[in-house]
């Protein structure tokens, strides 16, 4: 009976690791269906692909970010996650997104079929600024099977007030698509996930593209900062685990320090205003 209770607030969640080829986007496809079909296999209940899945990354001109860019949600990348996600999965993919006027590095998210939400970075990272249109509004967070999901996209990782707000929306489970270049990202989310103690799953890419290298090493943290899945530089592929979510609602870090409750915003004005 115990095990059939904690069975059913286990999750299964998955990282994929890919290597998408820069404006290809029937390849992208194949390399995509390739993730999502050993997620089938391992029965993963929520996956996270990298930032960009649909596209690459190291672009040269705005032409080639508009040629690539996928319509959310009846783009043709967008319904395969869609048809993936169907029978009570859910997927967040990084996505090069056009709405027919910008064009936005975005996390499109769908569950059981349908579409559920849609992130647009935020923080853009050096010539991400050349090609999209940064994001306006808070990162979103939202419910799917009892469970609470914030999404962010990889340079997100650098202001920690990104994942903070997640935390404060109540997300107990951060997705991250990620095209890491910098190295201290993995580092840093470990410190995201203690600071706020949630789970953290960050899909990265790999490969070298028109000169920018991809660290790999896509990771899945809990609450107290454990790396509990890595995947290796270099290889394609996925990992899970099997993870209780409503652990990210304990915010005690000791018995009597509490990360959300003993916040001070009153002394934090520095934060919230320019100056
Ligand atoms: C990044 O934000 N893709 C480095």
């Amino acid at each position: 009976m115990n095990n059939l209770i904690m069975w059913r607030d286990m999750t299964r969640i998955a990282v994929g690791q890919m290597q998408p080829k820069i404006l290809d986007k029937h390849e992208n496809i194949l390399r995509t269906k390739e993730i999502l079909d050993k997620a089938l296999e391992e029965d993963v209940e929520v996956l996270v692909l990298p930032e960009l899945a649909n596209s690459g990354y190291a672009f040269h001109s705005n032409l080639e970010v508009r040629l690539i860019a996928d319509e959310i949600p009846d783009g043709e990348y967008c319904r395969i996650l869609a048809e993936w996600s169907e029978n009570s999965r859910m997927i967040v993919a990084g996505l090069c997104e056009s709405d027919g006027k910008h064009v936005y590095n975005s996390a499109v998210v769908f569950g059981n079929g349908e579409y559920i939400t849609t992130y647009k970075k935020i923080n853009l990272f050096n010539r991400e600024l050349d090609w999209f249109e940064p994001g306006q509004t808070e990162p979103p967070v939202f419910t799917f099977a009892g469970n609470r999901y914030g999404v962010m996209i990889c340079f997100d990782w650098a202001f920690p007030e990104i994942a903070r707000i997640l935390a404060l929306k109540g997300a107990q489970i951060i997705l991250h698509p990620a095209n890491l270049v910098l190295p201290y990202c993995q580092n840093a989310m470990v410190t995201r996930c203690i600071e706020n103690r949630v789970f953290a799953a960050t899909a990265n890419r790999i490969g070298e593209e028109r000169g920018l290298n991809f660290s790999g090493m896509s990771q899945i943290v809990n609450p107290s900062g454990e790396v509990i899945v890595r995947i290796p530089d270099g290889e394609i592929g996925l990992r899970y685990v099997d993870i209780n979510p409503q652990k990210a609602d304990n915010k005690m870090i000791t018995e009597r320090n509490d990360v959300i409750r003993d916040r001070t915003p009153e002394l934090y004005d520095r934060l919230v205003f320019r100056r």
